[in-house]
């Protein structure tokens, strides 16, 4: 039933044009009909250059955002609209905008996972797995790093002849895991390497034996000669692991790393929002929202080549 499903989805995608975008946090369901599963740094690169009219996004809102002012002569849906990046909605505008007042010559690089309002607020964007070469990049010294302390922290530790400030703020999903699970999980599996995401705890990071974005674990773990790997990062990404290498063993570090918001998106609605865009949520944003918020994404495109 599933396999019939996804049939009629990749003729509806030819049908209608569309391009389907999804980050690897959604299920094998999806990324198997999916035209790129990737990190964010792809989807938002992949943005520019699919040759569709239409992008479905499947992921959380600030995705679809960057893929919209990326491509803004494009219509871009998602297919579940309350899929949203709980990291990403608490960071205060009032807030960005006060530290900016405040030290006007601090550079303000936020998180890729922001609303595109506080990426008009912002000089550069990063992601996780560009975040260390584009701070590295940057002439600037003294830089305010938003909203995630843990990347944040991690990217500090990277990048000791710059000046980083933090604020509280993270995933409250990777954030989750404690270093009671970290060292259960280890004791369960000792031939096991962890790999992990810097949005995990610090104390977790300095532990592990790899840390990287969701494309960099799976890269790793896939060329490595060693057979077992604890994983910490969404669960999603132990499952695609085990699934393309059945000769390896993957761990998840914790079945906490469930991220809600990335398993609201799901077959089904990919489905329905290919059969009739108006059941997908569309991103209207105007010229000058697209203008504003676009800088500091192209300044990551620029450094993070
Ligand atoms: P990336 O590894 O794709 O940067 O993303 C982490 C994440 O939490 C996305 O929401
Ligand atoms: Fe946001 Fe964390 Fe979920 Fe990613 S995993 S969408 S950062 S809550």
């Amino acid at each position: 039933m599933i396999k019939n499903i996804q049939e009629q989805i990749k003729i509806l995608k030819k049908e209608t044009s569309t391009a389907v975008l999804a980050h690897s946090y959604q299920s094998e369901q999806i990324c198997e009909i999916a035209d790129y599963c990737g990190d964010s740094f792809a989807l938002s690169k992949l943005a520019q250059q699919v040759p569709q009219k239409n992008i479905l996004l499947c992921g959380v809102k600030f995705m679809a955002e960057t893929a919209k002012i990326l491509s803004p002569e494009k219509r871009v849906f998602m297919p579940n609209k309350n899929a949203t990046c709980p990291m990403a909605e608490a960071l205060d505008y009032e807030l960005v905008e006060h530290l900016k007042k405040t030290e006007p010559n601090r550079k303000i690089v936020v998180y890729i996972n922001t609303t595109a309002k506080i990426k008009e607020l912002a000089d550069v964007c990063v992601t996780s797995s560009a975040a260390v070469k584009i701070i590295n990049a940057m002439p600037e010294k003294e830089i305010y790093f938003l909203p995630d302390c843990n990347l944040g922290d991690y990217v500090k530790k990277q990048c000791p002849e710059k000046d980083i400030k933090l604020i509280q703020g993270g995933c409250p999903v990777h954030a989750s895991v404690t270093l009671e699970e970290f060292n259960a999980a280890k004791a369960e599996h000792p031939d096991a390497l962890v790999l992990i995401h810097p949005e995990c705890d610090p104390k977790l990071v300095e532990k592990s034996d790899f840390v990287g974005s969701t494309t960099e674990i799976m890269d790793y773990a896939l060329t490595s000669d060693k057979k077992e790997f604890i994983i910490g990062t969404e669960i999603s990404i132990t499952e695609h692991l085990q699934f393309r290498d059945t000769a390896k063993k993957f761990y998840a570090l914790s079945k906490k790393i469930t991220c809600p918001n990335m398993k609201l998106t799901t077959l089904i609605d990919v489905f329905h929002s290919l059969q009739d865009f108006n059941s997908a949520f569309e991103i209207k944003m105007t010229a000058e929202e697209i203008e504003k918020s676009k800088k500091c994404i192209d300044k990551m495109l620029e450094l993070g080549r």
